[in-house]
């Protein structure tokens, strides 16, 4: 059994925020390779990416999230207004500003990728925790710098406790219940 866009028109922003090392990019790749196989335009604008490209040369003051956060926005609405499906896996740490996405774009939806700080400092996939501790690294978001959740995502993802595919499946799951996708 497959996916199928329900409307060729009619894309959506699947919004992902968390900690970093709480599986955004993890579980927006699983959904991305389910969209793909089954042909529904997909694209996916990586926090680690986006910095390495589009925001290249911001830093983490919370200016510059914000500043990162709307660039994302802006494009992931570009894409969407076109019938794509957009996958966002920034941190997002400020709810104001994921709200304001919100209001932008309307076809979105939230994915709260939630792992305790614990779980996430222990996995430390790029050692950037460690680095956070030690003081090395200052800002780092859930050690220092904040990290607001949202108060209604859509979906909650607790990867702690999940498989990727069962996050994935909740993601996609959602998606069919809002109308964005048909199973066939
Ligand atoms: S956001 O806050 O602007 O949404 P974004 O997702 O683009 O953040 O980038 C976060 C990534 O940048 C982290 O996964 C980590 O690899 C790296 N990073 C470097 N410094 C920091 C910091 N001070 N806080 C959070 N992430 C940081």
């Amino acid at each position: 059994m497959g996916y199928k866009q329900a409307d060729r028109e009619r894309g959506v922003v699947i919004w992902f925020t968390g900690l970093s090392g709480s599986g955004k990019t993890t579980i927006a790749h699983e959904v991305e390779d389910a969209l793909y196989r089954d042909g529904v335009p997909i694209e996916v604008l990586d926090g680690d990416v986006v910095r390495e490209n589009l925001s290249k040369g911001l830093g983490f003051s919370k200016e510059d999230r914000d500043i990162n956060i709307r660039r994302i926005a802006f494009v992931a609405h570009l894409l969407q207004r076109n019938g794509v499906f957009v996958i966002t896996a920034a941190i997002s740490p400020y709810r104001a500003i994921r709200e304001e996405a919100r209001a932008m774009i309307k076809d979105f939806v939230e994915v709260y990728a939630d792992a305790p700080i614990e779980v996430c400092e222990q996995r430390d996939v790029k050692g950037l925790y460690a680095k956070a501790r030690s003081g090395e690294l200052k800002g780092f978001t859930g050690i220092d710098d904040p990290y607001e959740p949202p108060s209604n995502p859509e979906v909650v993802c607790r990867t702690a406790e999940e498989t990727v595919e069962q996050s994935a499946a909740k993601v996609l799951d959602k998606l069919v219940e809002l109308g964005y996708l048909v199973q066939d």
